[in-house]
C-alpha cells in the first residue's frame, strides 16, 4: 500500500473512498456530516467503535464514497482506537474493490500520534495471509494507496516504517515450515539488514558448538536442517543516550512438532507459528534502522526445527548449556526455552545491559491469558515501567505475571542443575522461572505470546493468521529510550 500525504484540503482530495472517524453521542461535523446526522438521528449507525456505514456521492467532497468509521466515545479516544478504526475501515473497503482510499485526520483525531496509528492501522488491516493463491479470484484485493488528509509528513512516514515493519514480521509467521527453516530466516534476516543498513552476522552449528550452545543444538539435533543463531546489529550515530545496550531475542522454532515427546496431529500445522517471537525481532529491527533511536540494540534470534529425526534428543538426555549450566531433559516438545537459554546467555556475554526476550513459548499462558493479553515476566521493575508505558500507547496489551522464588522448586532435577520442565501447574511461570536461570545481571522481560501471535479468524481491524505482536512495542521501547 502506498501512503501519500495530501497536500491541499481533503474535500479535494479524489479517492475511491474517504475514512470519516465518527464518534459516538457526538453530533459530526464537517464533511458528511448531514449524512451521519441523518444516520444517528435513525440509529443506523452510532459511532460504536468499528462500526462502519457507507455512502455514495457525498456531497461537498471529490471522493466517491465516504465510509464513517466509529471510534467510540470522545473520552476513550486515543491513537490506539483510531490505528484499529482505520484497519477495519480499510477491510471493509478492499472487500468492495475500493483502489485508492484516503482518510481524515482533523479534530480531536489530529496530531503525529493519531497519523502514524491511522497509516499503522491502514496497513495492518490490508496484509493478506494468501501469499501462496495463485488463483487471483480468490486472492484479496488490497487497497493500493492510501491519502492522508491532515498529519505531518514526519507522522505519516513513521506509521508507514513501523507498520510495514509488523507486517514484515507477520508475513515470515506465515511462511510454511517447508520453506521457511533457520537457513531460510537466516537468509530472509540477512537481506533485510543489507537493505535497511544493519550489520548482521549469523553463527552456524560449527561455532555454536566451539561456544558449547549445548542447550539449543540440543534442540536442532533431531533434524535435517541446521540451526542457527542470528545477530542483527543497530548502533547510534553520535553519542547514544546512555551506555545501555538492548538485547532483544526472539524464539524461532521454524516449525516445533514436539520432538520425540511428540504433539498430537490435530492442529500441528499451526506450529509454523512458533518463530513468531523472532519474526517479531526481526520486523523491530526493520524499523529501528529506519527510525534510528538514541540506544544500541542487537537481536538475537535462535532458530531450529524441533524434528523426532533419528539423532533426536531424548528425554533423559542431560545437556551442558552455554552458561555451563546442566539440564536434564524431561520433555523434548519443552524447547522453546532451551534454546532462548544459550541465546539469552550469549546477550549477556556480548554487553546487553536490558533484554526483551518474545516467544510462543506455553500452551498454558493461553490458558491463563486466552488470546487478549500477552503474559510478562520479570526481574527489573524500572525497566519493566518502561516497557509496559510502550505496550500501553501502543495498544499491544500485557499482563504482568507473578515469579516467586518458589517456583523454581518444579525445576529441580536429581542429576542435573535444572529440568526442562515443571509440571502442569503454572506451566507459564515455570517456563519463565527456567528463562531466569540464564539470566546472571540485565534487566529483563520475559514476553509469552503463544496467545497473541497468532489469530485463529480474522478480526475487524486484521486478517486470520500472524498478528506481529511485540514490533510496535519494542520499535518503541527503543525510540523513547532515556539515559
Ligand atoms: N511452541 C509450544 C507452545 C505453544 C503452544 C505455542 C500453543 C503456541 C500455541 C512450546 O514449545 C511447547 O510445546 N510448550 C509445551 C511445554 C510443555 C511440554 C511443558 C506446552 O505448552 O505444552
Ligand atoms: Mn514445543
Ligand atoms: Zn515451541
Amino acid at each position: 500500500m502506498e501512503i501519500r500525504v495530501a497536500s491541499g484540503p481533503a474535500a479535494e482530495v479524489e479517492a475511491d473512498a474517504l475514512i470519516v472517524p465518527a464518534f459516538e453521542g457526538q453530533t459530526p461535523q464537517g464533511i458528511g456530516a448531514a449524512w451521519l446526522k441523518d444516520l444517528y438521528a435513525a440509529e443506523e449507525f452510532n459511532g460504536k467503535s468499528l462500526e462502519t456505514a457507507l455512502h455514495h456521492g457525498p456531497e461537498g467532497a471529490k471522493a466517491k464514497r465516504l465510509l464513517a468509521v466509529g471510534v467510540g466515545k470522545p473520552a476513550d479516544f486515543k491513537p490506539a482506537v483510531l490505528r484499529r478504526a482505520v484497519g477495519a475501515a480499510v477491510r471493509k473497503l478492499k472487500g468492495k474493490g475500493v483502489h485508492h482510499a484516503a482518510v481524515l485526520l482533523e479534530g480531536a483525531a489530529a496530531g503525529d500520534d493519531f497519523a502514524a496509528a491511522a497509516v499503522e492501522g491502514a496497513l495492518l488491516g490490508d496484509f493478506e495471509p494468501d501469499q501462496y493463491k495463485t488463483d487471483a479470484e480468490k486472492k484479496s484485493k488490497p487497497v493500493d494507496s492510501l491519502t492522508v488528509c491532515g498529519g505531518l509528513a514526519a507522522a505519516v512516514e513513521h506509521g508507514r516504517i513501523v507498520g510495514e515493519a509488523q507486517n514484515f514480521a507477520r508475513a515470515l509467521a506465515n511462511e510454511p515450515p517447508n520453506l521457511l527453516t533457520p537457513t531460510t530466516l537466516a537468509a530472509h534476516a540477512r537481506a533485510m539488514a543489507e537493505t535497511s543498513g544493519l550489520e548482521c552476522e549469523v553463527l552456524d552449528q560449527d561455532r555454536m558448538r566451539q561456544l558449547g550452545m549445548g542447550a539449543l543444538l540440543g534442540v536442532a539435533q533431531g533434524s535435517a536442517e541446521p540451526p542457527a543463531l542470528i545477530i542483527l546489529r543497530y548502533k547510534p550515530e553520535g553519542a547514544a543516550a546512555d551506555s545501555a545496550h538492548l538485547g532483544l531475542v526472539g524464539k524461532a522454532v521454524t516449525f516445533d512438532t514436539g520432538g520425540i515427546s511428540i504433539k498430537p496431529s490435530d492442529g500441528m500445522e499451526k506450529m509454523k507459528y512458533d518463530m513468531a517471537g523472532g519474526a517479531a525481532m526481526i520486523g523491530a529491527m526493520r524499523a529501528i534502522a529506519a527510525l534510528k533511536p538514541p540506544v544500541a540494540v542487537t537481536a538475537l534470534i535462535p532458530s531450529v526445527e524441533n524434528m523426532p529425526g533419528s539423532r533426536a534428543q531424548r528425554p533423559g538426555d542431560i545437556v551442558t548449556a552455554l552458561s555451563g549450566k546442566t539440564v536434564e531433559v524431561i520433555n523434548t516438545d519443552a524447547e522453546g526455552r532451551m534454546i532462548l537459554a544459550d541465546a539469552i546467555a550469549y546477550a549477556e556475554r556480548i554487553g546487553c545491559t536490558h533484554l526483551v526476550d518474545a516467544a510462543t513459548l506455553t500452551g498454558a499462558i493461553v490458558v491463563a491469558l486466552g488470546h487478549v493479553r500477552i503474559g510478562a515476566f520479570v526481574n527489573d521493575e524500572p525497566f519493566w515501567a518502561r516497557l509496559e508505558a510502550a505496550a500501553t500507547a501502543q495498544g499491544e496489551r500485557m499482563w504482568r505475571m507473578p515469579l516467586d522464588d518458589d517456583y523454581l522448586e518444579a525445576l529441580k532435577n536429581p542429576y542435573a542443575d535444572l529440568q526442562n520442565v515443571g509440571g502442569r501447574a503454572g506451566g507459564a511461570i515455570t517456563a519463565a522461572m527456567f528463562i531466569r536461570q540464564f539470566v546472571t545481571k540485565a534487566a529483563w522481560v520475559h514476553l509469552d505470546i503463544a496467545g497473541t501471535a497468532w489469530n485463529d479468524d480474522a478480526k475487524p481491524d486484521m486478517s486470520k493468521g500472524p498478528t506481529g505482536v511485540c514490533v510496535r512495542t519494542l520499535t518503541s521501547l527503543a525510540m523513547n529510550w532515556k539515559a
